[in-house]
């Protein structure tokens, strides 16, 4: 692949990718719907953690969902098939090199990539140029240091700059989520909307904590490192 990937591909990345997706997909996903008929291009689709929700909640439209990791298309052709999905075709395929013609969907849906990659406006001006006019395009990012606790946690806060350090390591960044705005005008979109979403967690939600803090954000940190 053209970048290294600071989270790899052995299964429990596979199984955090799909717990992570399971836990914020009302956080991500409740206002993301295509009107019938749309082609909608995935890029990096992983082993289809958000493909299932979003062709799922759009089952009139018509996905593509590429990544450049053989593995991970092929766990998510099972991921889809297991879920009865059938509005989704799978292709191996690079950012840089993708292999459609200009203007050939309607909109664009990218999660959790673009942190990875070294050239973010490069990525997206490409992906823009695959878009009709009038076309969309969805990008969700993290900012992975935008996080505070009570009580505070000075070794947290360390084991988080871990992941900020590795990631800008191997090109990426984990910090995108506050750049999306001036990234997307930069690559050409026009009409840029921020809509910022926090994940909340106490006590009183034990659930979440055990979902999202353990086996979403504390496993991406322990599971992070630099990798040929
Ligand atoms: C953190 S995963 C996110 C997967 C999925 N979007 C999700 O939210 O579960 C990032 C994915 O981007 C893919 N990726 C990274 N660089 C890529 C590139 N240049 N072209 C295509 N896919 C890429 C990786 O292979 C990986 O599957």
């Amino acid at each position: 692949m053209s970048e290294a990937y600071v989270h790899g591909y052995d299964p429990r990345e596979n199984k955090r990718l799909l717990d992570q997706a399971g836990t914020l997909v009302d956080l991500l996903h409740s206002d993301t719907s295509y009107p019938s008929g749309s082609v909608v291009l995935e890029a990096g689709c992983g082993v289809g953690a958000q493909t299932v929700t979003l062709a799922q909640r759009s089952p009139d439209a018509r996905f593509t969902s590429v990544d450049v990791s053989a593995d991970s298309l092929a766990e998510a052709k099972r991921t889809t098939e297991a879920a009865g999905v059938t509005n989704v075709r799978f292709h191996q395929a690079d950012i840089f090199a993708l292999p459609f013609a200009a203007e050939s969907f309607d909109h664009v849906f990218v999660c959790f990539v673009l942190e990875h990659l070294s050239r973010p406006v490069q990525a997206l001006a490409i992906l823009n140029k695959l878009l009709r006019p009038g076309g969309t395009m969805t990008v969700i990012e993290g900012d992975h240091a935008s996080t505070y606790f009570h009580p505070d946690s000075r070794a947290a806060h360390m084991a988080i700059q871990c992941l900020v350090e590795l990631q800008r390591l191997a090109g990426g960044n984990a910090l995108i989520g506050r750049q999306l705005n001036p990234l997307m005008v930069e690559a050409g979109l026009q009409a840029v909307h921020v809509s910022p979403r926090m994940v909340y967690v106490d006590s009183s939600r034990p659930d979440l904590a055990d979902r999202f803090t353990r086996k979403t954000f504390t496993a991406m940190i322990g599971r992070s490192q630099i990798r040929d």
